[in-house]
């Protein structure tokens, strides 16, 4: 059977809706032909091959109702319900693609359903014949799922509904996904309770827009189950909507706390930040990895003692250990795995934020201080904390092991990139690579 495939024309051409049935009757048809076929898993129960399928592995991301409100308010970050456009294949049954789970009552997730992901969201594989056989799904394979682009979307989602407007709709969402049956009444009453509370809402998320307050970082809150009830019922009671909306924040806190994003995050100052990225940084950090971003000790600067260290005859000696090394299961590469260069990788700024302390000997404490001139950078520092520093993207200068600047190999020399920048122009930039 062919893949659906749907060429440009006929949303043009067709009204929306017939082409919209046609996606559906062409899904129906391919969930109807696709299915598990047990005998790769012989002495597996239905029971085994579901717990595979959508088991819970305890990693819950988010409640089911946020994600559904998420879904229909932002077809923009979501642009299809089923998530197929994320490389996840669509199990209509259980409602969700296969790889995700369910779980009642998720205390850090105000004691919500959740959803999470399991191995086979990207371990199982449909695979599509040329030979036109009907598609066949395998347990095991590696699929196509972009797990970085799903977290990224849900996390922006978050960013995006501290803004009151978009609260307002969030909740509508939500409440038709909490409480199925609320009909329009329910909606208006909604609608009617927002607008008469408009300001206090407006003022309560103001405050704490990202429901970070009152909460050591990365730490989560105690979010009570009541606090996030919204039904026909409770709107008659005039519920609290201020409330309500200050809880929804604090449960995006503690989804990006779980997943340990700082969620501080001026946006207006990332979006200006991204130029002074391109304009300073881009040049070496961006583009493929290949040997183009290797510089020199002279050229970065930095501590030389590492690339010094490194030498040829110190790969060699790396290599041999590989290509002699005995273990089950273990094949020595053909090709030499390591090799001297003595230089640097400019590696990527993919999640630099959680990278502190920075440069290949953890020689400066934050990212702030690596936009300071290597002069004025401090000479020593405490290591061990685990409090993080979302302003200046470090961890605190406290813990119980001293790192001095001046031991041999420890130097915080060099890398002078970014440093004349104005005071503004580095919060901005700092605030975009918390993006990354
Ligand atoms: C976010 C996606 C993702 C998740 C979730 C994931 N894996 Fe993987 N896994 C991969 C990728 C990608 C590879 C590399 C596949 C390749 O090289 O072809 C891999 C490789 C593996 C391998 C090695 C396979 C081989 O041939 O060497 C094993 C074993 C494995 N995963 C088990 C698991 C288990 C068990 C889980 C759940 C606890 C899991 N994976 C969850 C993406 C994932
Ligand atoms: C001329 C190339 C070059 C430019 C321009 C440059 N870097 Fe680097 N960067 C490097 C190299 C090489 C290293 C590795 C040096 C080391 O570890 O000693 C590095 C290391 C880093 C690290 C440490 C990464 C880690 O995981 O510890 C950060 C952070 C960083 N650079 C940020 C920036 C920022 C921000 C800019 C722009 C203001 C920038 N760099 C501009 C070449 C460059």
């Amino acid at each position: 059977m062919k893949p659906c495939h749907f060429r440009r024309g006929i949303a043009v051409l067709v009204a929306v809706l017939s082409a919209v049935t046609a996606i559906h009757d062409c899904l129906a048809e391919q969930k109807k032909s696709v299915g598990i076929d047990t005998a790769q898993v012989p002495k597996w129960t239905s029971e085994d091959l579901n717990f595979f399928l959508h088991g819970s592995m305890s990693t819950e991301v988010g409640p089911e109702p946020v994600l559904r409100a998420f879904i229909k308010i932002y077809p923009d970050l979501f642009p299809r319900e089923d998530l197929t456009y994320l490389g996840l294949i669509p199990d209509s049954d259980f409602g969700w693609p296969i790889g995700f789970s369910r779980k009642d009552e998720v205390q850090h997730l105000g004691s919500l359903r959740a959803v999470g992901l399991n191995c086979a969201a990207c371990h199982v594989a449909e695979i599509h014949s040329l030979e036109g056989a009907a598609p066949v799904r395998v347990l095991g394979a590696t699929s196509h799922f972009d797990a970085e682009a799903f977290f990224g979307v849900v996390i922006l989602a978050t960013f995006r509904t501290a803004d009151p407007a978009n609260m307002k709709r969030f909740a509508s969402a939500y409440l038709a996904s909490v409480d199925p049956d609320a009909g329009e009444s329910t909606q208006e009453l909604l609608a009617n309770e927002w607008e008469r509370q408009k300001e206090k809402i407006a003022t309560e998320m103001k405050a704490d827009p990202f429901g970070s307050k009152d909460v050591e970082p990365g730490a989560l809150h105690q979010i009570e189950p009541g606090a996030l009830v919204l039904d026909d019922e409770i709107l008659e009671h005039e519920k609290d909507l201020a409330a309500f909306s200050h809880s929804i924040l604090k449960l995006f806190h503690n989804m990006r706390a779980a997943l340990h994003i700082p969620d501080q995050l001026d946006q207006a100052a990332a979006k200006r930040g991204a130029a002074h990225n391109t304009a300073n940084c881009v040049s070496c950090h961006g583009g493929a990895e290949s040997d183009k971003r290797l510089y020199s000790v002279a050229e970065v600067g930095t501590d030389p003692h590492r690339a010094e260290l490194f030498t040829k005859e110190q790969a060699a000696r790396f290599n041999k250990f590989l290509a002699e090394l005995e273990a089950t299961g273990y094949q020595p590469s053909k090709e030499e795995g390591l090799r001297s260069t003595g230089k640097y990788s400019a590696a990527s700024m993919d999640g630099v934020w959680a990278r502190s302390p920075y440069l290949h000997n953890g020689s400066v404490r934050t990212m702030q201080e690596l936009l300071t001139p290597p002069a004025q950078r401090a000479k020593t520092f405490h290591r061990g904390s685990r409090d993080y520093d979302a302003t200046q993207l470090g961890y605190t200068d406290a813990g119980p092991y001293l790192f001095d600047t001046s031991s041999r190999g420890n130097s915080n020399a060099g890398h002078n990139y970014g440093t004349a920048l104005t005071a503004d122009q580095k919060h901005d930039l700092l605030e975009y690579l918390k993006t990354l």
